[in-house]
């Protein structure tokens, strides 16, 4: 009898389940589901929503890195900064600016992010910022292999709630402010990368005298996808080639960027390539600015490295579409050569070369080739600024 009871009402479970089941795709069917962003959420709708979201997002940032050393660099909230002003801001506002109007009639309106670093952990913000948020118009970052970059969000919106209307833009807009230019190119560039193309205290690549065939196919690079950075891809996305070309041309033709590690200027050649060898057969022993040198001048045949000044120079053979990295900023090149021994940059249609000996180069090495083609810390003397 009992058995029979609780099978008659599974059954009428079964027949409710499937009749609300089929009222719901009735009432989806004929067009009565209210999908109009004006109404926004019921507030029991809002509190599931945000009730999910909150717990993925803690989940989900258990499987994301750990935050790397140095997360509070001026260059990173510098860099990221720029990016913000460009990318989110249409979205989420910025201090002292609220919420932009049309973004407050999105459903769910994007919420202003002052203060979003004291809710969200590292590594929580790392997770939305680099995957977005399903459902609501939050986007994923474009490049989703750039780690580095996500983390320099991260340390822009942990440096947010000090930041008031005056530090914002000196970080957003960089030390010279809205760029007053009819060519609104270069005005978009300037942001970040200045008139004068320099590195901004290490935040960003030095353009100024780069050469200009491997600017140019650097920002082909970006527009099509092959070299992976969610800045610079949104940075150059709607421009058209011509006008990339013109900008190379631009950058290309300020003082800045030589051939060969500015030490060499300085060291004589006996004290740039003896030291490794008294050091006993080379290596970081020997200090990093000559055995960098070292490198640059003969390589590391036993790991299959190539001189590097065979192709950064300076040699009169060296193909003008390889870039010069004397005076280069040394976080840059650093990070750049990790990027490649990840597999993780791509670049223009020369690159594949660059990535084996990349992938060669011991970890040491990296830093100390960094540094020796630095020389200097930062980039082009402000001298070299344009009026
Ligand atoms: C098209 C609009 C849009 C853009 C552009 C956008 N966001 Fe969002 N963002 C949203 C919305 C909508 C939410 C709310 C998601 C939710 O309610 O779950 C959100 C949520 C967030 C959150 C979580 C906020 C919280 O309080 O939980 C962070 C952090 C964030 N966005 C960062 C960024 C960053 C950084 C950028 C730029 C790279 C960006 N967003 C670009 C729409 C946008
Ligand atoms: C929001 C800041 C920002 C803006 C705006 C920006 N850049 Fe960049 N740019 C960067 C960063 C950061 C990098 C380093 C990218 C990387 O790490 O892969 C970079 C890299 C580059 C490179 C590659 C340099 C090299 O040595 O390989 C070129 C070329 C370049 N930018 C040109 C431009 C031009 C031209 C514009 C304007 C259309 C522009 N950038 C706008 C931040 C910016
Ligand atoms: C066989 C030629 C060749 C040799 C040798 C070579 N490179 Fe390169 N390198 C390239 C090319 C080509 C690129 C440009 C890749 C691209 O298209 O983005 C490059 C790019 C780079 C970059 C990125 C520059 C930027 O502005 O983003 C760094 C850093 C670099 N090389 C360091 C080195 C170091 C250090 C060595 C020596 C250990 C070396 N290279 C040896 C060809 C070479």
């Amino acid at each position: 009898m009992k058995g029979l009871d609780r099978r008659l009402r599974l059954r009428h479970l079964a027949y409710g389940l499937a009749g609300l089941a089929l009222a719901g795709g009735l009432v989806a069917w004929a067009g009565l589901v209210n999908i109009g962003a004006s109404s926004g959420h019921w507030s029991v709708t809002n509190v599931a929503l945000h009730w999910v979201m909150r717990n993925a997002v803690r989940t989900y940032a258990l499987l994301e890195p750990a935050p790397p050393a140095g997360l509070d660099e001026a260059a990173r909230v510098r860099r990221a900064a720029g990016h913000f002003e460009a990318a989110c801001v249409f979205c989420h506002g910025a201090p002292e600016r609220p919420s932009p109007l049309l973004a407050a009639r999105m459903t769910p309106p994007p919420p202003p992010l002052t203060h979003v670093a004291e809710h969200w952990g590292a590594r929580e913000l790392f997770r939305i910022v680099r995957h977005g948020v399903k459902y609501t118009g939050m986007p994923a970052w474009i490049a989703l292999g750039r780690e580095d970059e996500v983390w320099d969000m991260v340390a822009f919106l942990k440096a947010l709630p000090a930041m008031d209307d005056a530090a914002y833009r000196r970080a957003a807009l960089g030390p010279q402010g809205p760029e007053p230019t009819a060519d609104t190119a270069l005005a978009g560039c300037v942001r970040c990368h200045g008139r004068d193309g320099g590195s901004d205290g290490g935040a960003f690549p030095v353009l100024a005298g780069q050469s200009e065939a491997y600017l140019a196919a650097s920002l082909a690079a970006f527009a099509s996808g092959r070299r992976a950075s969610g800045v610079m891809q949104f940075a150059v996305d709607g421009l058209e080639e011509a006008e990339l070309a013109r900008l190379a041309r631009y950058y290309a033709g300020l003082p800045g960027l030589g051939e060969a590690p500015p030490a060499a200027e300085t060291a004589s050649p006996a004290t740039a390539t003896a030291a490794p060898g008294t050091g006993g057969g080379g290596g970081p022993a020997a200090g990093p600015g000559a055995w960098g040198l070292e490198i640059i001048a003969r390589g590391l045949p036993a790991e299959g490295v190539p001189a590097c000044a065979g192709c950064h120079g300076p040699s009169s053979a060296r193909n003008p579409a390889y870039p010069r990295l004397g005076g280069q900023d040394a976080a840059y090149l650093a990070n750049q050569l990790r990027l490649m021994k990840a597999e993780a940059r791509g670049g223009g249609p020369y690159q594949r070369v660059m990535q084996v000996i990349a992938g060669r180069l011991p970890e040491q090495a990296t830093d100390a080739d960094a540094a020796a083609y630095a020389g200097r810390p930062a980039g082009p003397a402000p001298a070299a600024r344009p009026d």
